[in-house]
């Protein structure tokens, strides 16, 4: 990237940054069942509302609960069942259309990520009929207050129920674009993990990455705060503890309700700290061939944590530790290696492959392009990239017979340069030591590194070993913030007790 694009980014971002706290963020209430949504309706005086899903969660029957329930309590609905995988402006004309028809005054967003973008983006459209949406992507430029809008993820994993973004695809160009601005935060979140344990098991594994990769992205970016870095570091606790029995057992209704708090609190991370490029790249494959948004992340995951490379070593080991697949005390790159490795073992075991078909080479150009303009200036990553540098990705996910060598991850060349760092401190120390006798001090220290490194040894040569000891920790998610970001927990404290305690406020 050029230099002063670089330095106009990075402005850009630290001016968000310093902006967050006097920004009117605020986290969704939380609703145990949807049993508990006729009450706050009537609350708000909500006679009639619409609800926003799709083909496959009506014709599964998913509804049923929640339809009894408005109807009990004397409450009419329209129901929209046409939200296509990414959303398109034309569900959202349609499903406003139907808001209207319905005499509705509140929102009912029942599916996953695509069902509530929809119904924010509706909600938008009928806060500002008059102006196109395509002129409200990007940041703050709708202004105005939504209708009652109340969320129901039925898959662990878009965290949409928490921020401020609705990603939506033009029906006509089939740009994939965001629309961001406070009033598209859900008021209500309703984690009721029933309606998620018919969910199969591959969208269950792709959601679960999604959610592994908002907590990620947020924490491995330069615009964190300790709030969104201790609510990273509780999904990705949650993430490694529950996502495989979530996977392999959907009734197992622990498991599904801690992935919907691992969503949530992945959520609440990157609606302030933001995404990263595997989003970017991501958004845009959706757009493009409709890839699902969670595979496709999932597939990306690793080539774009190891192309940032040594920058984010010290953030993905004390991700590592959170997941509880490193110690603490091994090298930085040994526990960076340790979290990749396990991500790429997570894929394996839930079949997500390292390629996507779909890639052709002629869309590379724009793919790359529309990448670059969703993620500059806006996401703070940690190193920046221009359009001609993120084609790299789409070449690496082309199938074999197209694309060009896969890369290599070359951790050797870091344990080289961490050993010859450590032996370079460890015989400047001794000779500050000693001056007088150089040759014999600096001779021992020096073997130092390589002691360490042997120490370190059995955690760092069975990765996939790892990973199983980290599925029986059991730790707490607070533990394993407090123990990898000890110096996080005092300014975070108000943040994360009340996304912990809004638990409290579960009905059921
Ligand atoms: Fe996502």
């Amino acid at each position: 990237m050029h230099p002063a694009r670089k330095i106009y980014c990075r402005t850009f971002q630290s001016v968000l940054k310093f902006a967050i706290p006097f920004l009117p963020y605020r986290h969704p209430k939380i609703i145990g069942s949807v049993r508990g949504i006729p009450e706050v309706l009537k609350k708000k005086k909500c006679r009639s509302v619409l609800i926003v899903t799709d083909k496959g969660i009506a014709n599964l029957g998913m509804l049923r609960r929640l339809k009894k329930s408005l109807r009990e309590n004397h409450i009419t609905y329209v129901i929209y069942d046409k939200t296509v995988a990414n959303p398109t402006t034309v569900n959202v004309y349609e499903a406003a259309a139907l808001y209207h028809s319905g005499h509705c005054s509140a929102i009912i967003a029942f599916g996953g990520g695509s069902s509530i973008d929809c119904a924010k983006a509706v909600g938008v459209k009928i806060a500002r009929p008059d102006k196109p949406l395509a002129k409200m992507k990007g940041i703050l430029k709708v202004h105005t207050k939504l209708p009652l809008l109340i969320a129901i993820p039925t898959t662990a994993g878009t965290g949409s129920e928490t921020t401020i973004a609705a990603v939506i695809t033009d029906a006509e160009t089939r740009h994939k674009y965001t629309i961001n601005d406070f009033p598209l935060i859900p008021r209500y979140a309703v984690l009721d993990p029933e309606v998620t344990v018919s969910l199969p098991p591959f969208i269950t594994a792709c959601t679960g990455m999604d959610a592994l990769t908002h907590a990620v992205e947020a924490y491995i970016g330069n615009s964190t705060t300790p709030g969104t870095r201790k609510n990273a570091l509780m999904a990705v606790s949650l993430i490694f503890k529950n996502l495989d029995t979530a996977v392999k057992d959907g009734t197992n209704l622990e498991a599904r309700k801690n992935m919907l708090k691992a969503s949530y609190y992945a959520g609440c991370a990157f609606t302030k700290s933001y995404v990263g490029y595997v989003h970017a790249v991501a958004h845009s494959l959706g757009g493009a061939y409709n890839i699902p948004h969670g595979y496709a992340n999932a597939v990306l995951l690793p080539y774009v944590l190891d192309s940032y490379g040594e920058c984010i070593h010290k953030k993905l080991h004390a991700l590592a530790v959170a997941a509880g697949i490193a110690k603490r005390d091994i090298p930085h790159y040994k526990g960076a290696r340790l979290f990749i490795y396990a991500i790429q073992n997570m894929k394996k075991r839930y079949g997500i492959g390292n390629t996507i078909e779909e890639i052709r080479e002629e869309d590379i150009p724009k793919l790359a392009h529309y990448a670059d303009k969703e993620a500059n200036p806006l996401y703070p990553v940690p190193v920046l990239m221009n359009a001609e540098e993120l084609e790299k990705f789409y070449y690496m996910l082309m199938p074999k017979k197209k694309r060009q060598p896969a890369p290599k991850m070359d951790f050797k060349e870091y344990a080289r340069k961490a050993a010859a760092k450590r032996a370079a401190e460890a015989a400047a120390q001794a000779s500050a030591k000693a001056p007088e006798k150089p040759e014999t001090t600096t001779q021992p220290s020096a073997k130092t590194p390589e002691k360490s490194e042997t120490a370190a040894q059995p955690s760092d040569s069975a990765p996939e070993k790892a990973g199983t000891t980290a599925q029986a920790s059991d730790r707490t998610p607070e533990e394993a913030g407090t123990t990898a970001q000890p110096s996080d927990s005092a300014p975070e404290k108000s943040e994360t007790a009340e996304t912990v305690s809004s638990d409290s406020k579960t009905e059921e």
